[in-house]
């Protein structure tokens, strides 16, 4: 236990980019994360360090029977991972039909991991409604709804509020409770960017949950292999930071084990040893 989701309506506005992030904060501060990648980009094990010829993933061997512990990857920030894994056309059409056939064959080993009161399982998942995501709704103790501060965005933030980019329904009206929202790449210097926060505001009041700032730095320790928390005084890296502590608030979790296990490269929030 618990359940985040790193969900969007949209593409591209840094789903991958926080999970990675806040990810490796949590690690850093002594908690059990599991990272599971939902998205068939496949693009979580860059970000956490991972070989990039590492193709291999948990989602590509959905239905083959071989346990979810055999396809975990260890990252240099202290988190396990279950990538995606690559596929080719024909295998990803097959994925998206066994998931809807079967959502059992996801939600019964996302329980399993669960089962441990320590451990967060954090998940990136692909834009919009999927058969994965919908998979593990149900288990969902938060999604963290990300969009970028901009015109296209603030028109779906009605759909954040009601829950209807999860799906229709009781269940898609139940994830909205337990939904917030995250604007990325805000400039408080363009008046469009500060319109859209005080929209999110006031639509949303405290399932707002913060914003992240644009920031070349995120992009640059991408190219590097790095994170932006580690990137020391970095805008985005604060952000990121508070965004973690804002989440880790609302979970419920036990006391971390404490920190200089050995495993993480960062040490305190945002701050590589
Ligand atoms: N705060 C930010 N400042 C600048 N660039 C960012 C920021 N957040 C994400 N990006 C960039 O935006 C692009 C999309 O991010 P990504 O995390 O891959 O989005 P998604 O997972 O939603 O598709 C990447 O090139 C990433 O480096
Ligand atoms: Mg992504």
């Amino acid at each position: 236990m618990p359940l985040v989701a790193f969900v969007s309506p949209k593409g591209g506005v840094g789903k991958t980019t926080l999970a990675a992030n806040v990810a490796a904060l949590l690690a850093a501060r002594g908690h059990d994360v599991l990272a599971l990648d939902l998205d068939p980009q496949n693009a979580l094990r860059i970000h956490l360090g991972l070989p990039v010829r590492d193709e291999e993933g948990f989602i590509t061997e959905l239905g083959s029977g071989i346990s979810w512990r055999a396809a975990l990857r260890q990252t240099p920030y202290g988190i396990s991972l279950l990538p995606h894994g690559t596929a080719e056309p024909r295998r990803a059409f097959e994925l998206i039909r066994l998931l809807m056939d079967r959502p059992e064959a996801l939600a019964e080993p996302v329980r399993e991991m669960l089962a441990d009161p320590r451990r967060i399982v954090m998940v990136d998942s692909p834009p919009g409604p999927s058969p994965a995501l919908s998979a593990i709704m149900p288990m969902m103790d938060l999604a963290v709804v990300v969009l970028l501060a901009d015109a296209g965005s603030a028109s779906l933030i009605p759909q954040i509020a009601d829950g209807s980019f999860l799906g229709r329904g009781t269940m898609a009206a139940r994830a909205a409770d337990r939904s917030v929202l995250v604007l990325n790449q805000v400039e408080l210097d363009m008046p469009l960017s500060t319109a859209v926060l005080d929209c999110a505001q006031e639509l949303l009041g405290s399932r707002f949950a913060g914003a992240i700032a644009r920031d070349p730095v995120v992009a640059e320790a991408l190219a590097d292999r790095r994170l932006p928390v580690e990137m020391a005084g970095g805008r985005a890296a604060e952000d990121l930071s508070i965004l973690a502590e804002a989440i880790l608030g609302r979970l419920s979790l036990p006391p971390p084990t404490p920190q200089g296990s050995g495993h993480s490269v960062l040490t305190d929030w945002g701050m590589r040893r």
